[in-house]
């Protein structure tokens, strides 16, 4: 992977393409194939950055995982109670989903275990979800009282509890949904905005008595064992995302991206785009792995600012960043708030989004919960920097196929953690984009 990107602007973007595997849905499915009981098989698995550090992580646990090819994993289900106590901390590496959904499903078993990640990972919060498992019995210790990895988790015996969510967050619902299967009784937990659904849904299908009624889950041990997966994962919206602003951005442009997700806890940038102008089709619309899926087709458009905001922004909330690309090109005012998750993500997203596209010429503000952009304003390449965030990178190089003049990108190997291939793409889109730097391979564990 080439550290340093340049971007030029151009050229209409056209043709077909895909993205890569969803990332939530390729972490879960090794995870929950792992306590399933026989051999599983995922195809179209997101061979990124964090996803491999799940496989890492399932293998340090015993766990037999034979990636066939990068996108073709086999598992070996060990059932619930199969792990084996690991020999070295488990490292997380940059994945925040790996690490807290873990955090769950190993509060309930008979071992020690250390969960440990990258110097990004131990400044993320981790008391949202040692919290809630310490009221269901767990023995978990951090620095910083308990809040910050490592993360040590003690046997002990977990008991069921009732638990509003604080935040709506699809990783914490799922760390105490996976505690729950370990649990006596039945766990309930209730969730304040529509966070993503993935785990209810492939623990459902595996077998597992997970109930959705409205905004609350339940949760509890399985009589059976969980059937294995055998699964095709549908694209990531996320990863289209940059895609669908890239296209409605710049002149000319039509493309086509292929069997992409759009589970509707997931679709709130296509809605956010369509609202803002954009000229954004479903096509051939269908089902994989339990989860919908269409091809996206999408044309240049000239957008419109709006306003987002409330428990809308929970399904968008990986998306802002190149939410706010697209607020530069749309007439008048964007407002995003109630997002101040952002801050806590990667990267202080509201920050770090900011204060580089300012660097482009953007007029954009950050607020303690969003930001404001006025548009459309016209960007100049200029040199902009990452911060080792997957997403800010993806969307400083959109940003850079309508700038004037060069984009370069600092920084940029981090694309792959979500979106292995993304400067290829464009590539074949159509876009100029030039790869220099050392090249770097930071994906390997
Ligand atoms: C994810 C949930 C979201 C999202 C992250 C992936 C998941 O995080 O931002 O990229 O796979 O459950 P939160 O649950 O912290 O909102």
């Amino acid at each position: 992977m080439a550290d340093i990107i340049t971007i030029h602007s151009g050229n209409a973007l056209k043709g077909h393409c895909h993205v890569p595997g969803d990332k939530s849905i390729s972490h879960r499915a090794v995870m929950f194939a792992a306590i399933a009981d026989g051999r599983s098989r995922v195809r179209g698995f997101l061979d990124g950055g964090d996803c491999r550090s799940t496989i890492h992580v399932m293998r340090g646990l015993g766990v037999e995982v034979d990636q066939r090819s990068a996108t073709d994993v086999i598992i070996h289900g060990m059932g619930l109670d199969g792990f084996q106590e690991p020999k070295d901390v488990l490292d997380c590496g940059n994945s925040g989903t790996t690490i807290r959904l873990l955090t769950g499903l190993l509060s309930g078993q008979k071992f020690v275990s250390v969960l440990n990640g990258s110097e990004q990972i131990r400044r993320r919060p981790m008391g949202r979800v040692a919290d809630p498992l310490r009221k269901m019995g767990a023995q978990i210790y951090g620095r910083q009282d308990g809040k910050l990895a490592p993360l040590t988790i003690v046997p002990s015996k977990l008991r069921s509890m009732e638990y509003t969510l604080p935040v709506a967050s699809a990783q914490v619902k799922s760390c105490i949904l996976l505690a729950g299967l370990y649990a006596g009784g039945l766990t309930i937990v209730h969730e304040p905005g529509p966070a993503r659904d993935h785990t209810e849904r492939m623990l459902q299908a595996m077998g597992a008595p997970i109930q959705v009624l409205g905004r609350t889950v339940h949760s509890e041990r399985p009589e059976e064992p969980l059937k294995p997966l055998d699964i095709t994962v549908p694209g990531d919206i996320s990863s289209a995302a940059f895609l669908l602003v890239a296209a409605s951005i710049t002149p000319d442009s039509s493309i086509t991206i292929q069997d992409v997700g759009i589970n509707a806890t997931r679709t709130g940038i296509v809605d956010a785009l369509s609202e803002m102008g954009a000229n954004i089709r479903y096509r051939n619309e269908g089902e994989a792995a339990g989860e919908p899926l269409a091809n996206l087709v999408v044309e240049t458009a000239q957008m419109r600012g709006a306003t987002f905001g409330g428990e809308r922004i929970v399904t968008m909330i990986d998306e802002l960043p190149i939410l706010a690309v697209a607020a530069t090109q749309a007439e008048g005012r964007t407002i995003v708030r109630d997002a101040q998750e952002l801050r806590v993500k990667e990267t202080d997203r509201i920050a770090t989004t900011v204060s580089e596209l300012r660097k482009m010429g953007a007029r954009i503000q950050a607020t303690e919960d969003g930001f404001i952009v006025d548009g459309p304003t016209p960007l100049y390449g200029a040199t902009v920097d990452s911060h080792d965030d997957h997403r800010l990178a993806m969307a400083l190089a959109v940003a850079g196929l309508i700038a004037k003049g060069g984009t370069t990108i600092h920084n940029a190997h981090v694309t792959a953690d979500s979106f292995p291939g993304f400067e290829a793409t464009l590539r074949a889109l159509g876009a100029v984009v030039q790869e220099s730097g050392e090249a770097i391979e930071r994906l390997s564990n």
